[in-house]
């Protein structure tokens, strides 16, 4: 369902019309991008982001022709004061959906999808149409960062999660399943890539549409991911599996054309680079930014891959978000000038 071609796409530098064969060639080609600034990129800000201002991001994220963006996580406030405003960020970006757009947000249990479904109903009878496509659970590979991050053991996430998958599709929206830590642990260190598929098979099993494997702390190198890719074999199948890249080291193009070559085509990435889970902070750590999507995109376009963003109209969005991030931070440093990131 939601793999659909841009009705007019970019690419490193070709233009113009295809002929069939160039066009069977771009379908294969084709690359799925989601931009997650809205939601993994602000979730960490120190400063309060308005949230007019997330809604405006989220309207030029859709401007640019990513094939999904991420509005906000229907969380608990009080472990993710940032994202309090759920509700508000969906109803303000219900009227600038623009049609074939999908948009997605975090339920970690029912009570994060009954409020997904209020925001859907909410926007239906305001003659918008349903805002959120795609609901994503999210779970890890590490027991440590599962607890820290959702106060549940991997077992407790994956029983919480059945009735909200159930529940997601009864209502016809797709689930996306997150898997933290798939490569390496803020707190337990390296995860080895069979952890990672024993979850990716439960997650699976509970009915999940695709998985999407988190390098939280941005510790993959294109060894790695060619080792985690090879170790899920068939569970990470290429047409419902997503690449979530952290870029802490700078490696994280490198892995996103080692996981290209593997035959992945599907990639998150949070315009300015912007991001980092709270909860894989440490005291005077603070959780390593996504990578920016327009790095992401370039480095799919030059390998002559496709995808249906429009740099330009992205560089847009990027100076926008990093705008309204050091705004946020420099009100925050006016009255918490020590304060860096998660409780974690
Ligand atoms: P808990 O404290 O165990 O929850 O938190 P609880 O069920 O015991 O309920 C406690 C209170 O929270 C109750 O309220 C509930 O109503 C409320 P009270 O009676 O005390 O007033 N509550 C909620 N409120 C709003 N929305 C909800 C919700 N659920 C309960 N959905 C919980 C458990 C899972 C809720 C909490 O741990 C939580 O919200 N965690 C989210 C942490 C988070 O958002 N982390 C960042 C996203 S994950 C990430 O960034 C990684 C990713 O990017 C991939 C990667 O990079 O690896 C996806
Ligand atoms: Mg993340």
């Amino acid at each position: 369902m939601r793999i659909t071609m841009a009705s007019s796409e970019h690419s490193g530098g070709s233009s113009g019309s295809a002929s069939p064969s160039q066009t069977d060639r771009a379908e294969s080609a084709r690359v799925r991008i989601t931009d997650v600034a809205a939601r993994d990129g602000l979730q960490n800000e120190p400063g309060l982001i308005p949230t007019a201002d997330k809604i405006r991001l989220v309207e030029l994220l859709a401007l640019s022709g990513v094939d999904e963006v991420e509005l906000t996580g229907f969380v608990s406030p009080k472990w993710v004061p940032q994202l309090g405003d759920a509700a508000d960020v969906c109803a303000g970006a219900a009227p600038r959906k623009p049609a074939g757009m999908v948009f997605s947000a975090l339920v970690p249990n029912e009570k994060g999808l009954e409020s997904a479904l209020d925001a859907n109903r909410y926007s239906v009878a305001s003659n918008f149409g349903r805002v959120i496509d795609v609901v994503s659970v999210f779970t890890a590979a590490s027991e440590a960062f599962s607890k820290r991050n959702t106060n549940a053991t991997i077992a407790e996430t994956i029983e919480r999660f059945r009735p909200v998958v159930a529940r997601a599709h009864a209502t016809g929206l797709t689930v996306r399943g997150y898997i933290s830590c798939v490569i390496a642990c803020p707190f337990q260190g390296l995860v080895a890539p069979g952890e990672v598929a024993k979850v990716a098979k439960q997650l699976l099993e509970i009915g999940v549409d695709e998985i999407d494997l988190g390098d939280t702390i941005g510790a993959a190198t294109p060894q790695s991911t060619l080792d985690l890719l090879d170790a899920l074999g068939p569970l990470a199948d290429p047409g419902r599996t997503v690449l979530h890249l952290h870029d802490t080291f700078g490696r994280a193009s490198e892995c996103a054309l080692a996981a290209l070559d593997w035959g992945l085509r599907a990639f998150d990435g949070s315009a300015a680079g912007l991001g980092g889970c709270p909860y894989a902070s440490t005291p005077g750590n603070r959780a390593p930014g996504n990578i920016a999507t327009e790095t992401l995109v370039r480095t799919v376009h030059a390998a002559g891959y496709v995808t249906g963003v429009d740099l330009a109209r992205l560089g847009e969005a990027a100076d926008f978000a990093r705008s309204i991030v050091q705004r946020a931070a420099l009100g925050a440093s006016e009255t918490a000038p020590s304060e860096t990131g998660g409780r974690a």
